[in-house]
């Protein structure tokens, strides 16, 4: 290190704040203070968002609150999602780029606002042909390519909600979501680029189908014109559809702000995941008005969000929103380190990205690959965004630093699959940065923080606690799909009177403990359930716990966070195993590959550890926090109320002696 950079490093070390920089205040679509105001006429605040939409008819009443928590939005509005993704934008920008898609093979598509919109209208029609009525769920198991956003508007377009399965998860997982979501047809592809290699996705599909009760159409699109992987004869491609649907229009359905858009399912705390329901009108309205004011989207913008689609950041942060706002947004299919670690910084180079929005485990990693591999590529952020987990100082200041030139600004935005955008979050012009803090509320947006007993912790007293909202906002989750019971027991029940019909006795629960600092920030610490964040991949420990039960050989299991520099959080899994079965590699192998079959590989463990014991209650519950002590080399703490409270111990010293 040079004597100049250890000097920029303990100058930014000691600097709470920073400035957003003059260019970026003047040009900045939310400049002026007065925007909080606007939004604090609740719910009509809201409306400025809506506002930034087309509608087939206007909404009546901006929030019916008559029966909390099934809040609705823009009532009486309707409007179409596609349409307001790329038909409004046809006058003015239909030859402007809506999606650079990069493969990682190299092979490049700049597909224009008229390209997108021939796309989605063909392939909603093919979509129709094969049956596709408004209201059916359509299960697409998509990696980055250019077909996932297609599809995802093509849906939209007839009505029928999309639920998208992330790529990496396994067949199981999406059987599982097929069966869930009652889906009668399911959108795949022959297979994708993963570092260098061609990866048959139709397996998963094959095993799937093997494994549902349901029989639904698979419908697979192709990589290249033709097939690289045997596809059944069973699935309808979606090349020959096309043929016979080329030209054609189909007018975008008008649907109620309140039909849903889409089901995203997500981890909780039970086996199962749940498929959040969001609507139509007050999504597409929440993640339009924050792409704009906290993003600072331009239509002029090459935006670049490197996530997976797959996941809420994508649906909210790739497609709707920028496409909303008629901007270019970058997809890219592959891994950031294929062929070489600059590959993230050559993409943004060559396609002039002027916004840019990663998580901070992307921003470990690039920080452990070394700044060599940035230096030299000539690219300018304006803006930068961090999502999905809590970034520290550390890693805040380097990306300041060696990626945003120390001249963007950087948003750290809190948010989640359920609330549909960002919640806590700066508008960047009006904020100064304070690393490792997400910051400000939202406009509109009422958070607080609650003690275990529900009494509100006061405001800026440094204190930690559960992170409650206490408004509705137009982005939230309508229900848990199928399941309204659910949706309250895991969201409401904790801090709300449910007897009541009154909007303000009811309290929306986040899962997460969070503190605000006297200075008004809020700061997020991570999950206080049973979800556990991995390489910003959320993850319930039961769902992981339930993979592993899978294995005959396994008496018991339960699954720790462990701390780690790279991912955040790594699974650690801990199993005693039944009578007379060897506590070897072969196990531990099934254990791991159940998980691999159960969820995906992204979800395997850090550590397989056979104990004798599991700490547990007297009832017989796992004690998942004492193991999670012991995975993080803390204080093991109370263990009075266990039914034997040497097993904890004996677990840690087999773990440090291991
Ligand atoms: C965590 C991702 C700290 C949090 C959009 C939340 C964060 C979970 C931040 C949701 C942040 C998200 N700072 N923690 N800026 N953003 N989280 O549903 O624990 O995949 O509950 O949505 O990620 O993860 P999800």
């Amino acid at each position: 290190m040079s004597d100049e950079d250890i000097t920029i490093e303990s100058r930014l070390a000691e600097q709470d704040y920073f400035e957003p920089p003059e260019e970026f205040v003047e040009q900045a679509n939310a400049a002026d203070p007065a925007i909080y105001d606007r939004f604090d006429e609740f719910p009509g605040g809201f409306e400025e968002y809506a506002e930034m939409l087309d509608w087939d008819s206007e909404w009546d009443t901006v929030l019916d609150d008559s029966n909390p928590p099934f809040y609705e939005w823009f009532v009486g509005g309707e409007l179409n999602a596609s349409h307001n993704c790329v038909d409004r934008h046809l006058d003015e920008r239909g030859d402007e780029t809506a999606l650079l898609w990069e493969g990682e093979d190299g092979e490049t598509r700049d597909i224009t606002y008229d390209d997108l919109h021939e796309k989605v209208n063909e392939t909603a029609a093919a979509l129709r042909s094969v049956g596709v009525e408004e209201d059916d769920v359509v299960t697409i198991h998509l990696p980055m390519v250019p077909a996932l956003p297609i599809t995802m508007l093509a849906c939209a377009r007839i009505g029928a909600p999309h639920s998208v399965v992330f790529a990496g998860f396994s067949a199981n997982a999406l059987a599982e979501r097929v069966g869930s979501a009652e889906s009668d047809h399911v959108v795949t592809i022959d297979g994708y680029y993963r570092r260098g290699e061609f990866l048959d996705h139709i397996e998963k599909a094959d095993e799937a189908m093997a494994e549902t009760d349901r029989d639904p159409e698979v419908l697979a699109w192709t990589r290249h014109d033709e097939p690289e992987v045997d596809v059944s004869d069973d699935y309808t491609m979606v090349a020959d559809l096309l043929d016979d649907h080329r030209g054609e229009t189909v007018e975008p359905v008008s649907r109620d702000a309140e039909d849903p858009l889409f089901l995203m399912y997500t981890s909780g705390t039970t086996g199962q995941p749940k498929g959040c329901q969001h609507r139509t009108g007050g999504y597409l309205a929440y993640v339009t008005g924050t792409s704009k004011y906290v993003e600072d989207i331009k239509p002029e913008d090459t935006y670049w969000c490197p996530a997976d689609i797959g996941w809420i950041t994508g649906h909210s942060y790739i497609v709707y929103g920028p496409l909303s706002l008629g901007t270019t947004t970058v997809m890219y299919e592959g891994a950031p380190d294929h062929p070489t670690k600059s590959r993230i910084w050559e993409i943004a180079e060559a396609y002039d990205v002027d916004i840019f929005h990663t998580s901070p485990t992307a921003v470990r990693q690039f920080m452990k690959w070394g700044e060599e591999h940035v230096e030299g590529h000539d690219f300018d952020f304006r803006h930068m965004t961090t999502v999905g987990e809590p970034i520290q100082p550390e890693a805040w200041l380097w990306y300041y630093k060696h990626i945003g030139d120390e001249s963007a600004v950087i948003v750290d935005t809190w948010w989640q699959t359920e609330t549909g955008g960002h919640l806590i979050t700066n508008l960047p012009a009006l904020h100064d940065m304070k690393p490792g803090s997400a910051g400000h509320p939202a406009p509109g947006i009422q958070p607080a923080i609650y003690d275990d007993n529900g009494e509100s912790i006061p405001a800026e007293s440094g204190e930690a606690g559960n992170l409650v909202i206490e408004r509705p906002w137009p982005g939230m989750l309508q229900t848990v799909y199928g399941n309204d019971e659910r949706f309250i027991s895991e969201y409401w029940e904790r801090f709300s009177d449910t007897d009541s019909d009154d909007s303000s006795d009811w309290v929306y629960e986040a899962g997460d403990g969070a503190v605000q600092a006297e200075d008004g920030y809020y700061r997020v610490l991570g999950r206080l359930d049973d979800v556990m964040n991995v390489a910003g991949h959320r993850l319930g420990t039961m769902e992981l716990e339930s993979a592993v039960a899978e294995v005959d050989d396994v008496a018991e299991a339960a699954v720790a966070a462990r701390e780690d520099a790279e991912k955040g959080e790594v699974p650690d899994v801990y199993v005693t195993v039944r009578e007379g079965v060897e506590e070897n590699e072969e196990v531990r192998d099934r254990i791991v590959g159940a998980i691999e079959q159960e969820i995906g590989k992204f979800a395997r463990p850090n550590e397989v550890i056979f104990v004798d014991d599991l700490p547990k209650t007297r009832s017989g519950k796992i004690m998942r926090r004492l193991l999670e002590n012991i995975s993080n080399g803390d204080e093991l703490g109370n263990t009075t109320t266990l039914r034997d409270p040497s097993v904890p111990e004996e677990i840690r010293d087999q773990v440090q002696t291991d």
